[in-house]
């Protein structure tokens, strides 16, 4: 089946038809792409919003395992260049369509068109951003649904599901937003206006009784008002699987929904254990499926309610209406939205995330590491200006993309030395830092093929006293099993015992917690180059994150037109008009 959202021009659908023709069962499902600003009223105030096709968010990619997708992407902004990554896609075999500007490919400048192509080949829910700049916070983004393979059974059983993409907004324009965080000194985005569920929210008013109470009216809605909460309409004692991805540039969420509980069943496309919950912490990066049952009162309806935890709330949570069929769908249900947990209490959030083990027939880790990275995350200063680093490196992307530098061995790209793999053994995490002052960097960590990597993300103070954040952190490329979590500083030797080897859940995303550590494990079995960073967008932006290159000599062809930027674009020219 071939999906198109806006008709082709030239000849592509040919050559997909063909390809079609030559698989039994899996689809190719090829898309063409614009995208561009425009004006939007996510919370009924007007803003700028980047949109795919026109749309905000941007069109829902359905497949199925097995399926190849390709996307035409052609950048229509004015003035920026463009890149879209498939969060979640380990992308085997196709590094070169990560989407991640200066990592693995260039930006797409304006007027042009890049064609991605990858397979997805498991099922789950996930969701693709841009990863260019702060494009990401600007809007672009949508979710991408991957399902089993025909004839392959779902080892879940539901009547029917719904998709939540979650995000927050501002009201300052991203451009500005970078401008301040690169001002000297550092003028902090603040919390966002309003979190949107789909696309939308409601801004400067509420509905929970927190918030109404004290500081916002009450929230009135005319009916198909943009910002009106959406309706997901029920069936009295059926089962409903909910899709949950986060989008979010900073808020780390909550959702809830009124008199439900909730069956959680998968965890960044992976099947876990499944295990039931009043309510679920959700970082950005992260994505979730529950099951829900609908087994209330039918003749009410219910609120589902998406707030702010980790940081001092400031942004009222989004509401939802479940409306059982048999129950009016325009009444709002008569007791206010469940009440968000409270935002600081840590220890809450840690057992949530300590609850989730992988499900029957995941793979197990690897016993033992051959290599092991303990990262130290801080924030620091460089002549002023505000940064993040990673054992004392705060990350700049360099001109030329990694891939293209490592698979031409173009020895100028970037700094090929190291970056240190651990920090210094008085650090002292609970206390801002001794030495405020960091630098830039471009290294990047280089493994050999099929060994297992283990990575210990260390917590520490920032530059204020008695503050440590959240991070929520991303690896492309692969999935890692979470082997646990802990407090303070990482002891090695002693803290390996707590590991749990026997179920640890395969993820994309893990939250890394205030004052403490958390470690993962991967094996380097994807040839490539992989960014992991915190998925907070304006700390990716001060540099927050590292990257890993693996296989290097397995790299397969990577097409020319991702390359076309900086050194390799002048490689490709001398080596093709020698
Ligand atoms: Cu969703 Cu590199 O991130
Ligand atoms: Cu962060």
């Amino acid at each position: 089946m071939i999906h198109i959202h806006k008709p082709l021009m030239g000849m592509w659908w040919i050559v997909a038809v063909a390809i079609l023709a030559h698989t039994a069962s899996a689809a190719v499902r090829e898309y063409a792409w614009e995208v561009e600003y425009k004006f939007g009223w996510p919370d009924c105030k007007e803003g700028m919003v980047m949109a795919v096709n026109g749309q905000f968010p941007g069109p829902t990619i359905h497949a199925l395992a097995g399926d190849t997708i390709v996307v035409h992407l052609t950048n229509k902004l004015a003035t920026e260049g463009l890149v879209i990554h498939w969060h979640g896609i380990r992308q085997l075999g196709s590094p070169w369509a990560d989407g991640a500007a200066g990592v693995t490919q260039c930006a797409i400048s304006p007027g042009e068109t890049f064609t991605y192509n990858f397979t997805v080949d498991k099922p789950g829910t996930h969701f693709y951003h841009g990863h260019y700049g702060m494009q990401r916070s600007a809007g672009l983004y949508g979710s991408l649904i991957i399902d089993v393979a025909k004839g392959k059974k779902e080892p879940l059983r539901y009547d029917g599901e719904f998709n939540l993409l979650l995000s927050d907004w501002w009201h300052e324009d991203v451009l500005s937003q970078e401008i301040g965080l690169s001002s000297r000194p550092m003028r902090w985005i603040g919390e966002a206006q309003s979190i949107l569920v789909n696309g939308r929210g409601q801004f400067n008013c509420s509905l929970a009784a927190q918030f109404s109470n004290t500081m916002l009216p009450t929230c009135t809605f005319k009916e198909g008002d943009q910002c009106a909460p959406q309706r997901l309409h029920v069936e009295p004692n059926k089962t409903y699987r909910i899709r949950l991805a986060s989008s979010t540039a900073l808020a780390s969420l909550n959702f809830a929904v009124q008199g439900h509980r909730l069956l959680v069943v998968e965890a960044d496309g992976n099947y876990i254990t499944p295990f039931t919950t009043d309510d679920i912490d959700i970082y950005s990066g992260e994505t979730y499926s529950v099951l829900l049952t609908t087994d209330q009162d039918t003749s009410k309806n219910y609120y589902i309610s998406v707030g702010v935890r980790g940081r001092k709330p400031n942004t009222p949570p989004a509401v939802t209406v479940l409306n059982y069929v048999t129950a009016p769908s325009s009444q709002l249900p008569a007791s206010p939205p469940p009440e968000t947990p409270r935002w600081n209490d840590f220890d809450r959030s840690k057992n949530f995330s300590k609850k989730i083990f992988a499900g029957m027939g995941s793979p197990s880790p690897p016993e033992t590491f051959n290599e092991r990275l303990i990262l130290l995350n801080t924030q620091n200063l460089i002549d002023g200006f505000t940064k993040w680093a990673i054992n004392n490196v705060s990350l700049a992307v360099p001109g030329t993309p990694y891939l293209g530098s490592v698979k031409y061995n173009l020895r100028t790209g970037f700094n090929w030395n190291s970056p240190p793999k651990d920090y210094p053994v008085d650090y002292d995490i609970m206390n801002p830092p001794r030495n405020r002052n960091t630098k830039q960097g471009n290294g990047i960590y280089v493994f050999p093929f099929n060994v297992t990597v283990d990575v210990i993300l260390q917590n520490a103070n920032g530059l204020n006293a008695n503050a440590s954040e959240i991070h929520p952190w991303h690896l492309h490329g692969h999935d890692f099993w979470v082997l646990g979590y802990g407090e303070g500083k990482f002891k090695p030797g002693i803290d390996e015992k707590t590991y749990n080897l026997k179920n640890p859940p395969l993820r994309n995303t893990v939250a890394l917690y205030p004052y403490g550590w958390t470690a993962l494990r991967f094996v380097t079995d994807n040839p490539g180059v992989w960014f992991f960073h915190c998925h907070i967008e304006p700390h990716l932006h001060m540099g927050m994150g590292v990257v890993f290159a693996e296989g290097l000599n397995r790299i397969g062809k990577v097409p020319d037109e991702a390359l076309g930027c900086g050194l390799t674009k002048q490689f490709l020219m001398n080596r093709n008009n020698p």
